[in-house]
């Protein structure tokens, strides 16, 4: 069993995944600024910004997920906060999980990622932004880092949340889309791929996508 530290544990992304990651018998630790309305079974709690919390839950960390959103007060300061996560996950020798956007994908192989195109303007600046926090992570990361850097499927979000189904595929850096060209995965597939990669981290240093 791993020592699983989620930065954003209480969102859409980090709740789904530290629920399936208690579930399996993992030590949960879910950071974010303010507690939960519905704490989770098996999880603790530490409330703080991430610079405050950082220092104190990471040593003892397996695995580090940052699942944070570059939205309100976080927004500008995403990509220096996760080099500081990468940094002291590196330092603890643990595996290092980012969540990402969907826009750093790319339609085929060799294309532009769809963040180098049209993005439509409600979603630029978190995908831009996004991108930018995958950049540092292939520039910047300690070269002992074991890192992920996973994009969801285009309709992934709490908007859709969809249901479990138990199943998922696993891409590279080009887009799934399913037989009738939709991209999507449900938070609670999204977040079951997640706990799979960190029970058996089969991608190092690597971005993957994850849809149905
Ligand atoms: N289709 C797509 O491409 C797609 C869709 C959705 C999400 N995403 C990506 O997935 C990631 C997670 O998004 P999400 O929608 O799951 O996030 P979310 O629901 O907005 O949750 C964000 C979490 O981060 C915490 N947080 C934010 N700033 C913090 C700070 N400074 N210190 C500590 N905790 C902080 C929030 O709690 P507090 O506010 O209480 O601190 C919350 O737990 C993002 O990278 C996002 O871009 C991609």
């Amino acid at each position: 069993m791993s020592n699983v530290v989620i930065f954003g544990g209480t969102g859409y992304t980090g709740r789904n995944v530290a629920r399936e990651a208690a579930s399996r018998g993992h030590t949960v630790v879910a950071v974010s600024r303010s507690a939960p309305s519905e704490p989770l079974d098996g999880v603790r709690y530490e409330t703080g910004d991430v610079a405050e919390v950082a220092p104190r839950v990471i040593p003892s960390a397996d695995v580090v997920v940052a699942a944070l959103s570059p939205r309100g007060d976080t927004e500008g300061r995403l990509v220096d906060v996760y080099r500081d996560l990468a940094t002291r996950a590196a330092a603890a020798g643990a595996r290092y999980v980012q969540v990402g956007g969907f826009s750093s994908l790319r339609p085929a192989d060799g294309e532009p990622r769809f963040v180098e195109g049209e993005v439509p303007e409600q979603f630029r600046a978190e995908a831009l932004e996004g991108e930018a926090t995958r950049d540092m992570l292939v520039r910047d990361a300690p070269p002992e880092l074991d890192w992920v850097f996973v994009s969801p499927a285009g309709s992934y979000g709490a908007w859709a949340a969809g249901e479990r189904t138990g199943t998922y595929r696993v891409g590279g850096e080009v887009a799934l889309f399913d037989d009738k060209g939709d991209s999507e995965i449900s938070g609670e597939d999204f977040a079951l791929a997640i706990v799979d990669e960190i029970e058996n981290a089969a991608h190092h240093r690597e971005h993957i996508g994850i849809a149905y």
